[in-house]
């Protein structure tokens, strides 16, 4: 368990290898696997899940900006990457220079691609990024054929693939999902009929991953169930995933306190009778959301125990009463198993009306990693 520290972010990365094997047998041996590494990996860290997901055998990074981009290439890291959110028009010749694959969807960064390319005496890989539905990043496919059709006086242009994200994939129903990918791979097909081969092209993110086989295309893009989550909260996949992060803290604090007493900023809890108060020092600051007051709860000793008042920037409070011998020391889990209990990022998403992704960037971002599994 944890030594002094108050708070401590485990990282399990033979968790994450474990959950890449378990969608890599999903996929035929053909398609190509990019693990969405974005966001500091979604908070676990970018460096470290990419190194363990290179050895794993990944055939593709995919990161959120040239600054990750490039951290991996300092890092020694040669795996093909893409560059997930395109790049500005600056940030060409470094792209160029680390051989950094790029979404595409607006012409000024062709230009300066190509440029940057043509001085360096190299090609610049690219990745055309197609609106079909998500109302993000992308040109529309009615303008993808015209577009296309710009980048042939680029020579120094090489466009692996179409590519695509997907809005509501976790859906059971597949309507939307199945629209989205027939207008791909009609605009795909459209494409291909002049001349371009595209060989790379996708659109499956974890859950098209899980759900459809049909959009797996060249290659897949999952990116939340490599961490252990299910991208369908309410609907765990039949694939046996292990959460990768964890968060432990310790009691900082015992008390009891009589009925009638307020807990916390704002009073907005009183006890009805004598109550076990254990003060935990993790809060806000931690990336643990204010909105969990009065309404998450954390594991002591193999029991689930209710948040009392309101989160703190660096203090949450949680009632004890009838568990015995709790003391200052205690350990604390606030995400990931104790005994047979386990509070999953999931449900600390439901008590804080977000989603899993949000609560591990959150968690990540604002706490030193212990890394285990290397
Ligand atoms: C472009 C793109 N592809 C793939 C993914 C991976 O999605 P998921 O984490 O749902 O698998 C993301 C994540 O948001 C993304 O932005």
């Amino acid at each position: 368990m944890m030594g002094t520290s108050l708070v401590e972010l485990g990282i399990d990365l033979a968790a994450l290898a474990h959950n890449y094997r378990e969608l890599r047998r999903r996929c035929d041996p053909q398609v190509r696997f990019l693990a969405v590494v974005k966001a500091d990996a979604y908070g676990h860290g970018l460096l470290a899940a990419a190194r363990k997901l290179a050895e794993a055998g990944v055939d593709y990074l995919g990161v959120g900006s040239l600054e990750e981009g490039l951290a991996l290439r300092q890092a020694g890291i040669t795996l093909p990457v893409l560059l997930l959110a395109g790049i500005l028009p600056g940030e060409a010749e470094a792209a160029v220079a680390a051989d950094l694959e790029v979404m595409l969807f607006r012409r000024d960064v062709a230009e300066s691609l190509a440029a940057a390319a043509r001085t360096q005496g190299k090609r610049a890989r690219v990745h055309l990024k197609v609106d079909t539905g998500m109302g993000r990043l992308g040109v529309l496919p009615q303008e993808a054929l015209e577009f296309l059709a710009g980048l042939r006086e680029h020579r120094e242009l090489e466009i692996l693939g179409l590519c695509s994200h997907l809005a509501v994939a976790e859906l059971e129903d597949k309507t939307y999902t199945l629209k989205q990918l027939r207008d791909f791979t009609d605009l795909l097909a459209a494409a291909r009929g002049q001349g371009w081969a595209l060989p790379l092209s996708h659109i499956a993110n974890s859950a098209a991953l899980w759900e459809l086989k049909e959009a797996h295309l060249g290659l897949v893009r999952p990116g939340i169930m490599l961490y252990g989550s299910p991208p369908a909260p309410h609907r765990p996949p039949p694939v046996a995933l292990k959460p990768v992060m964890s968060l432990r803290s310790q009691v900082l604090q015992m008390k009891r306190v009589p009925p009638g007493s307020s807990i916390s900023y704002g009073c907005t809890y009183i006890t009805q009778d004598w109550c076990d108060l254990a003060v935990i020092p993790v809060g806000y600051c931690h990336g643990y959301s204010r909105l969990l007051s009065n309404r998450g709860e954390m594991l002591i000793k193999g029991h689930r125990v209710p948040i009392r008042g309101r989160v703190c920037m660096n203090l949450t409070m949680v009632e004890v009463t009838g568990i015995p011998d709790v003391r200052a020391g205690e350990p604390v889990t606030l995400l990931g198993p104790d005994g047979n209990k386990r509070i999953s990022a999931e449900e600390l998403a439901d008590w804080a009306q977000t989603i899993s992704y949000e609560i591990y960037c959150a968690l990540g971002s604002a706490n030193p990693r212990h890394y285990t599994g290397a």
